[in-house]
């Protein structure tokens, strides 16, 4: 049986059950989320042939001191950075490194700000310079399955009509849907119920209610669904090496539909520094 709570009277770790959040706990993630989406969009034009991994993530660590803003992967579970960045066929939770990027390669990065307690995770794809049409064609296909999943999001739906939007969509375009991740419950937490499961059926899973906070993170491949962790044990890969995208926003269930948190208010979320494509 699914239960829903006040977020304000919640215990402050995942019990399973559901928070419905506040107006003023959604002005809290206005704030996180909107570091997060600057932090993105800071990093359009730093994202170059040559730059390394670990360049980009000491970049997110210090726009977030700068901003009053914790990284929350910083010793989460073990993990040490700042950061994931997931590099062509690395589905995501990559480690940054010394390695340096290369042109033609497409590279998610993840960024969870944490905020007066508040979380804002999201993430997005970078071009390496120019890219394939292969490559080019597969961050269109994510993104736009991730903003089908966002367009399904009311009262009174369930979680699974975000991942039959999704499903549906990536795979009428020849792709496969990731199914080892999924969204998650967000904000006083990092890591919170509900699951949001980015396949499935319009009538499974939770129904969603006005106050829920929780990501959709869809990560599509070019080719089949597998995945295996590296023996680094965060590293996610696709089985048969194909280029996999993810898109990440954080959103709030309203009256309406829902709000993104993490908009980037400068408008770049998919392409170059001129947006030259933007949707
Ligand atoms: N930001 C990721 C997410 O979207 C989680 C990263 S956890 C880490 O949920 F430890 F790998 F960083
Ligand atoms: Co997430
Ligand atoms: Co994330």
């Amino acid at each position: 049986m699914v239960t829903y709570i006040e977020a304000g009277s919640a215990p402050y770790k995942n019990t399973g059950v559901i928070r419905l959040y506040a107006p003023e706990d959604f002005e809290g993630m206005r704030k996180a989320c909107q570091v997060t989406a600057r932090c993105l969009d800071e990093l359009v034009s730093r994202v170059q042939p040559g730059v390394t991994t670990d360049e980009i993530d000491r970049f997110v660590f210090e726009f977030g001191m700068d901003n009053g803003a914790l990284p929350a992967t910083l010793n989460y579970r073990g993990y040490t950075k700042s950061s994931c960045t997931s590099i062509n066929h690395v589905v995501c939770h990559g480690i940054p490194n010394d390695k340096p990027l290369r042109e033609g390669d497409i590279v998610n990065i993840d960024v969870t700000y944490v905020v007066d307690g508040w979380h804002g995770d999201s993430s997005r794809m970078y071009p390496v310079g120019e890219i394939k049409r292969a490559a080019e064609r597969l961050l269109d296909v994510t993104h736009e399955s991730l903003m089908r999943g966002i367009a399904a999001v009311r009262p009174g739906a369930r979680t699974g009509a975000i991942g039959e939007a999704i499903q549906t969509y990536a795979e009428a375009e020849r792709c496969s849907v990731v199914r080892d991740f999924c969204g998650h419950g967000v904000g006083k937490l990092f890591h919170d119920a509900p699951n949001i499961l980015h396949y499935g059926r319009a009538n499974e899973g939770p129904e969603l209610r006005e106050g829920m906070i929780f990501t959709i993170e869809p990560m599509i491949n070019l080719g089949r669904p597998h995945v295996k962790v590296l023996s680094d044990g965060w590293t996610a890969v696709t089985r048969d090496r194909s280029l996999s995208a993810q898109y990440e926003h954080t959103v709030g269930v309203t009256a309406e539909g829902c709000e993104i948190f993490t908009l980037s208010p400068a408008g770049l979320f998919k392409r170059g520094p001129n947006n030259v494509g933007a949707a």
